[in-house]
């Protein structure tokens, strides 16, 4: 079968979405803002959502129409054959959104759509009420400008649940988020990276996991691997693949450091739960008094912004202590901050800015080359 993918991601990524999915097998790549399109078969669904380090999950287009009228949207919910989707005993809830739409009222559409569903599967199961006792088929809808498309959620679970982080510390990054900043920074296998406020370790274990193309996904299931209406082989292929294509036993160091003893505990749990246990070391240190030593390598950080954890004068207090980590250990590094007045208390002009998104949070991702 040949599928629509749709895979919404942070405002930013886009890019680097359209580059993973056509390295995963994926064609006629389209890139909006916030998501990224392409074609493909069973197995690139299954390989998009084992694969994908920065998108948010994979879902399936089913049908795309113009809609004004409660009766358009219902129509062309209906043209759509839901039994080569969903089974007798699918759970099939609906959920979706409306902007700059005639159709502005979202809980109208969702209905109408769930009763279109239900009208189809009726004449092709020849069933009069559905249990919906079975696996989740979720259907998700978006208008835009009377556009509408109708999808399939193949994920499930979010793809930022990579199955590592069991627990999280206060303010952890994202870690589709941190992927994405670890693609930006270019990391390699047999690089070293630092992290000296390194939380609950995400931007590290994203780090080794890319350095030794370890895929996200290989450690959680998807939606659509439990629907019998998807090609059954398509999910074990993929994750053979996947685990064919990664060097567990490659060269990467990460480092972790943070002044929060439970915060260097999660970075070592969730390393290990991740498979890069051995890859990844972390101590107590406050970044005020690191000593320093000319080490080399990348710099990884997400500090604390100040909007609820820190005063002012402590964030420019890391900031200036990130500077000399940077200027003394020769370092190139890559912080994400939505603080005011970064690169004059960082003490250098950064190379590059990229505006991302850390939740609703406007921030600067600066980037120093050297
Ligand atoms: C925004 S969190 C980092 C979250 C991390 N990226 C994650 O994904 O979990 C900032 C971290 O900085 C740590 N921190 C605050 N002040 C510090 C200092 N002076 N030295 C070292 N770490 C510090 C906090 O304990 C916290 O874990």
């Amino acid at each position: 079968m040949e599928y629509k993918l749709v895979c919404p991601c942070i405002f930013g990524l886009e890019k680097i979405v359209g580059f993973e999915l056509r390295r995963l097998g994926g064609e006629e790549i389209s890139v909006e803002n916030g998501k990224v399109s392409c074609r493909g078969d069973a197995l690139t669904v299954a390989r998009a959502n084992i694969g994908l380090r920065c998108a948010e999950r994979v879902l399936v287009e089913v049908a795309a129409f113009p809609a004004r009228s409660f009766e358009e949207l219902f129509q062309g919910v209906l043209a759509v054959d839901w039994a080569a989707y969903i089974p007798k005993n699918g759970a099939f809830p609906v959920k979706g959104w409306s902007l700059a739409s005639q159709l502005a009222s979202v809980p109208d559409c969702q209905a109408i759509v769930k009763k279109a569903v239900v009208e189809k599967l009726k004449q092709t199961h020849q069933v009069f009420w559905f249990e919906e006792t079975g696996e989740r088929y979720q259907i998700q809808f978006s208008i835009h400008k009377d556009q509408v498309s109708i999808l399939l959620d193949t994920s499930g679970e979010g793809l930022h649940k990579r199955g590592y982080r069991a627990h999280a510390g206060e303010a952890p990054i994202k870690e589709t988020l941190a992927a994405g900043i670890v693609d930006l920074a270019r990391i390699r296998e047999g690089d070293i990276v630092y992290d000296p406020l390194c939380g609950s370790g995400t931007l590290l274990v994203e780090a080794a996991m890319r350095a030794l193309n370890i895929a996200p996904g290989l450690r959680r299931t998807f939606a659509a691997e439990r629907w019998q209406t998807f090609d059954q082989k398509a999910f074990s292929l993929a994750r053979q693949q996947a685990l064919d294509e990664a060097d567990p036993g490659g060269d990467f160091e990460g480092y972790g450091f943070d002044i929060d003893p439970q915060a260097v505990e999660l970075t070592l749990q969730n390393a290990k739960l991740a498979g890069v246990g051995e890859k990844i070391s972390a101590r107590v240190e406050d970044i005020t008094r690191h000593k320093l030593q000319d080490a080399g390598g990348i710099l990884l950080s997400n500090p604390p912004y100040g909007e609820r954890m820190l005063g002012p004068a402590q964030v420019k207090a890391i900031h200036q202590a990130l500077g000399k980590m940077h200027r003394y250990n020769n370092l190139k590094s890559y912080i994400i901050t939505s603080a005011p007045h970064f690169e004059e208390q960082f003490g250098k002009t950064a190379d590059r800015r990229r505006k991302l998104y850390n939740g609703e949070l406007k921030c600067q991702l600066y980037m120093y080359y050297k």
